[in-house]
Order: structure tokens, then C-alpha cells, then sequence
């Protein structure tokens, strides 16, 4: 199924249901080479909307179109995104190494040219002196590096990450933002990060999006996150105070 569309990727009235717990009505487009952030509190549909853009399971209504066509629909191997997840999930009984090469050996890549490409990539991520270890002796930014690395090594045109730097410290969590705009600039591709801090989402994407209770309460440039027209609920959670917010369920779409 291919539609008209004006991003890289595009919701559409994305509602997903699990439990009592609704994703309602979500849209947005992405554009080439943005950085997206969806922020929102623990339990408010973060990792839920990351899975549906990412085509892990058919949304309840609406849809995900990737290149315009409906992302559950393009089998898995050819969707060409690479997905973080919020523990890194990383191979623990194989090296740094065997762990970012394994998309191209699945692939039947040659063992020549994963070689090349693990040492190139490793490189660009500052890795290459840790590739012989495994995910269990790593800092917490390398495992981050390296589950980095093995989604870049499959050149995806979407990186979507969940809760990326929640796990880091202060000082590891700088560099890692230089990581992503690096990797930005170096690989090309689109980023959505989802985040329950607002404030690395200010300092790194390009729109932010506010979910509130599986509400998408609006969008909105980074730099606009604290002066925008905010409802009672989204002001609550940026810590500013006053008095006469509206409801976000009343607002739709893009602020
Ligand atoms: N399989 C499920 N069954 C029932 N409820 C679920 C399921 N998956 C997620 N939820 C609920 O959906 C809500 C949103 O979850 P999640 O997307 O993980 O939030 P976040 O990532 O923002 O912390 C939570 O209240 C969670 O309990
Ligand atoms: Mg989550």
C-alpha cells in the first residue's frame, strides 16, 4: 500500500490499545535527517509508540507509513531501521565485535567484508579498542556504542531509540549527544528518541513532541519547548507554574 506523504515517516491517527492503557490518535510526519524527541513521563506510551513505529505489532487504527508504505507490511529484513532498546539488549555471550556483526553475517555478508565494515564502524563510533570484549565487562556507554554500532552497520535510514542516555551519567551523557549528532551528520539518517527528559530533548532535537497519557499533546521546535501555548497537564510536567492551562485532550495535532 503506498499513499501520498510528505516525511520520511508518517503517523496517521496511530491508536493502539493494551490493557486499559491508550495510544490515541497520534500524528506527526518526520523529515530526512531530523532528530525527533517524544517526551513524556514513565507510563505515558513512550516505548508503546516507538514499537508501533517500528512495525513490531499491527496499531489497533491508523498508520505508520515509512517511504509511504504502511510499516508493517515491509518485511522485517527490509525495513531498514535500527531500534535501541532501553537496556541495549545486547548479545551477552558474544564479543563487542560479533555482536555489531551480526546483521551482515545473517545476511551472509563475507567475513572479509564484515571485518572491514566492523573496523570502520567501530572507528567512527570509538570502539575499536574494546571489540574483543563482552557486553558484561562494558561501561554502560559502551554497551551504548557498541548496540549503536550494531544497528548503524546496517546503514538504517531510521534510528529509533528508546530512553537512550537514561541510564548514563552526566558526563557520558554529553558525549553521547555529540555521538548522536555525529552520527546525524556521518550516517545521514532520521532519529526518534523517546525521553522522560525534557531537557535533553531541548538540547538535541530539532521538534519535540509532549505525550501525555497516551495523548500527543502537540509539537514543537526545541528551541519553543518552554514558551509554547501549553495545557495545565504538559506545564505540570516542565515544572512551570500557571494557573489557567488547557486540557491537552483538547488539542490535536501540531501546536
Ligand atoms: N502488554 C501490555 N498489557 C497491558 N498494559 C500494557 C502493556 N504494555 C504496556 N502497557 C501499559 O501501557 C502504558 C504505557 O507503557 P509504556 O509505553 O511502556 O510507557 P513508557 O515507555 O512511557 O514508560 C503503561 O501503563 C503500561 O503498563
Ligand atoms: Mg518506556
Amino acid at each position: 500500500m503506498r499513499c501520498n506523504m510528505n516525511g520520511l515517516l508518517e503517523i496517521q491517527e496511530l491508536t493502539v490499545k493494551r490493557g486499559s492503557f491508550l495510544l490515541e490518535h497520534i500524528n506527526f510526519s518526520l523529515q530526512e535527517n531530523e532528530i525527533f524527541s517524544i517526551i513524556g513521563k514513565t507510563g505515558s506510551g513512550k516505548t508503546l509508540l516507538l514499537e508501533a513505529i517500528a512495525g513490531f505489532y499491527q496499531p489497533d487504527q491508523g498508520k505508520v507509513l515509512y517511504g509511504g508504505t504502511a510499516m508493517c507490511e515491509i518485511p522485517a529484513f527490509q525495513r531498514n531501521i535500527g531500534y535501541l532498546y532501553q537496556d541495549y539488549s545486547l548479545f551477552p555471550h558474544m564479543t563487542a565485535f560479533s555482536n555489531i556483526a551480526y546483521g551482515p553475517k545473517m545476511r551472509g555478508v563475507s567475513k572479509a567484508e564484515i571485518q572491514t565494515g566492523v573496523t570502520e564502524i567501530a572507528e567512527q563510533l570509538e570502539i575499536g579498542h574494546i571489540l574483543n570484549q563482552y557486553p558484561g565487562t562494558l561501561s554502560g556507554g559502551e554497551q551504548q556504542r557498541v548496540a549503536l554500532a550494531r544497528a548503524l552497520i546496517m546503514r538504517p535510514s531510521l534510528l529509533l531509540l528508546d530512553e537512550p542516555f537514561s541510564a548514563l551519567d552526566p558526563v557520558t551523557k554529553r558525549s553521547m549527544y555529540d555521538m548522536i549528532r555525529k552520527i546525524r551528520k556521518d550516517f545521514g539518517c532520521s532519529l526518534v528518541f523517546v525521553t522522560h527528559n525534557f531537557t535533553e530533548a531541548e538540547s538535541l532535537a530539532d521538534r519535540i513532541g509532549v505525550l501525555i497519557d497516551g495523548h500527543l499533546c502537540g509539537i514543537v521546535k526545541s528551541q519553543d519547548l518552554y514558551s509554547a501555548q501549553w495545557g495545565r497537564e504538559v506545564l505540570d510536567f516542565l515544572g512551570i507554574t500557571e494557573k489557567d492551562g488547557r486540557d491537552c485532550r483538547d488539542e490535536r495535532g501540531t501546536l
